[in-house]
């Protein structure tokens, strides 16, 4: 597989509606860089280990609901949902306390999520519903490749996210760090637990009729 940047490097200048139709256009054309390294990623999202179960709904992909009772703390999965990676996390007591930390939030573009990128019940330092799960849809916001799970590069606590094609880094909240390509948080999705292990995607308590045309970028 080809180690090349699938894209052309966007030093984070571009204005954001530029950016949403070059995300579009790289969805689209499925070239060999970013989606070579997502092929893999989404394949394995149809796996039975998957534990997607759809629910009625006008939009047959709109509302999944999703087992975490199998996660222990510090372990994540990814499904998919609305054809996008979502990556879900149970944290550990140490991730969730270094989420409120002032170390951390000084090295943050957006700490407090001032810019719309999740319903208002994400609104929060967990930038969740509940704060011991991230729940983030795993699209990068500069050129829209899939980031890891990896750690903030020289942050003392675990936990955190590394996208491959241009190197930009999220805290374990999907909060991009000052001075990457990326130019906004990762995105959240509407969600809402209905068992406190089973997690319902694609609807929001707080706001029922979310849309994911409501945020600033995906
Ligand atoms: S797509 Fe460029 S840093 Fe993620």
């Amino acid at each position: 597989m080809s180690t090349e940047p699938p894209f052309d490097k966007d030093n984070g200048t571009t204005p954001p509606s530029r950016r949403k139709i070059l995300t579009a256009s790289t969805i689209a054309l499925g070239g060999a860089g970013a989606c070579a390294l997502a092929a893999p990623f989404l394949e394995s999202l149809e796996g039975p280990g998957a534990d997607l179960r759809k629910a009625e709904s006008d939009d047959k992909a709109a509302i999944v609901e999703v087992d975490l009772s199998d996660l222990k703390r510090g372990d994540h999965k990814q499904i998919k949902w609305k054809n996008w990676p979502v990556f879900i996390q149970y944290r550990t007591k140490d991730m969730i306390a270094a989420l409120k930390e002032p170390a951390l939030k000084a090295l943050l573009r957006d700490p407090d999520s001032k810019i719309r990128q999740q319903p208002k019940d994400a609104v929060n330092d967990y930038r969740s519903i509940n704060p011991d799960y991230a729940i983030l849809i795993g699209i990068c916001t500069h050129l829209g490749c899939i980031p890891n799970f990896r750690d903030v590069k020289g942050y003392a606590h675990k936990g955190g996210f590394f996208c491959p094609c241009h190197g930009s880094q999220f805290d374990n909240a999907g909060r991009v760090l000052k001075d990457m390509p990326a130019p906004y948080n990762l995105p959240v999705p509407p969600a809402r637990f209905i068992k406190p292990t089973i997690l319902r995607l694609g609807e929001s308590a707080a706001e029922p009729h979310f849309s994911m045309n409501d945020i600033q970028q995906i």
